[in-house]
């Protein structure tokens, strides 16, 4: 496979916190246009994952990249091609939330009109237009939720990664969520999502992949994974008794 169609491309990836071992030696690949579910129990490694893919954490040994590109020494290339929808909200309590997305497209070479344009267009797409010049501190968690999706998406990027983006959301919100993932999917994007939900891997996902303890257990497509009898304890796990 070439680099270029290699979105994401981790190997023998090792990330220690102080003693904790919280990725052990993992090593996968989430290829140009999939749409990538990781699936794992509480503390399995999810967000040490996204937090180095994305930058936000060093680690010990191995190599991350996105599209070929190293994402330590090639960070401001890598962080341009990924949106990152955190599992915390993280936002500036100072600037609202209009404001807030233009700055955030600032850091990625998005011009202020431009910038505008896109976060009103988010905005309403999220059907959070009304809001647009109120702090996030205003907004309802299930709205914080939406904003996180908007500042993802503010700089149109290649890679999509969304940690537990419908976590806390009621139904309505939830399909809007997952229509629109769809939608960009189909566009092209590429979606790399956590979930606890397995009914979203199902509905939304071509490939999951399984982490437990720091390690990856599995990975393959929905219809194998979903299949494999073996895999009943860690699903039980991950989603818990449902
Ligand atoms: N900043 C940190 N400092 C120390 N330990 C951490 C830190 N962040 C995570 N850990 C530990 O690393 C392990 C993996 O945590 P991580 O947040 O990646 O899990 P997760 O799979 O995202 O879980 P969840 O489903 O609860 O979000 C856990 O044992 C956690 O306690
Ligand atoms: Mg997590």
């Amino acid at each position: 496979m070439r680099d270029s169609e290699r979105a994401i491309s981790i190997q023998n990836l090792t990330k220690y916190y102080g003693k904790l071992r919280a990725l052990n030696d993992i090593s996968f690949e989430v290829k140009r246009g999939d749409f990538f579910a990781f699936l794992g129990p509480n503390g399995a490694g999810k967000t040490t994952t996204i937090n180095v893919v994305t930058g936000l954490s060093n680690f010990q040994h191995g190599q991350v990249r996105a599209f070929g590109y190293s994402t330590t020494t090639e960070y401001t290339r890598t962080r341009r091609l990924i949106g990152l929808c955190a599992q915390e909200f993280n936002f500036d309590p100072f600037l609202t939330i209009h404001q807030l997305l233009v700055y955030q497209a600032g850091y990625f070479g998005v011009l202020p009109q431009e910038a505008a344009h896109r976060a009103d267009e988010l905005l309403k797409r999220f059907q959070l237009i009304e809001r647009r010049n109120v702090k996030h501190r205003a907004l309802s968690s299930g709205m914080k939720k939406r904003l996180l999706l908007c500042r993802a998406l503010i700089h149109d990027p290649e890679i999509l990664i969304l940690d537990e983006p419908t976590a806390g959301c009621d139904l309505e919100l939830k399909f809007l969520i997952w229509d629109y993932l769809t939608q960009l999917n189909n566009e092209g994007k590429t979606i790399f999502l956590t979930t606890h939900y397995m009914e979203e891997a199902e509905r939304l996902c071509k490939t999951i992949g399984i982490i437990n303890h720091g390690r990856i257990v599995r990975i393959g497509n929905k219809q194998e994974i979903l299949q494999d009898k073996s895999l009943e304890a860690v699903f039980l796990e991950v989603t818990g008794l449902e």
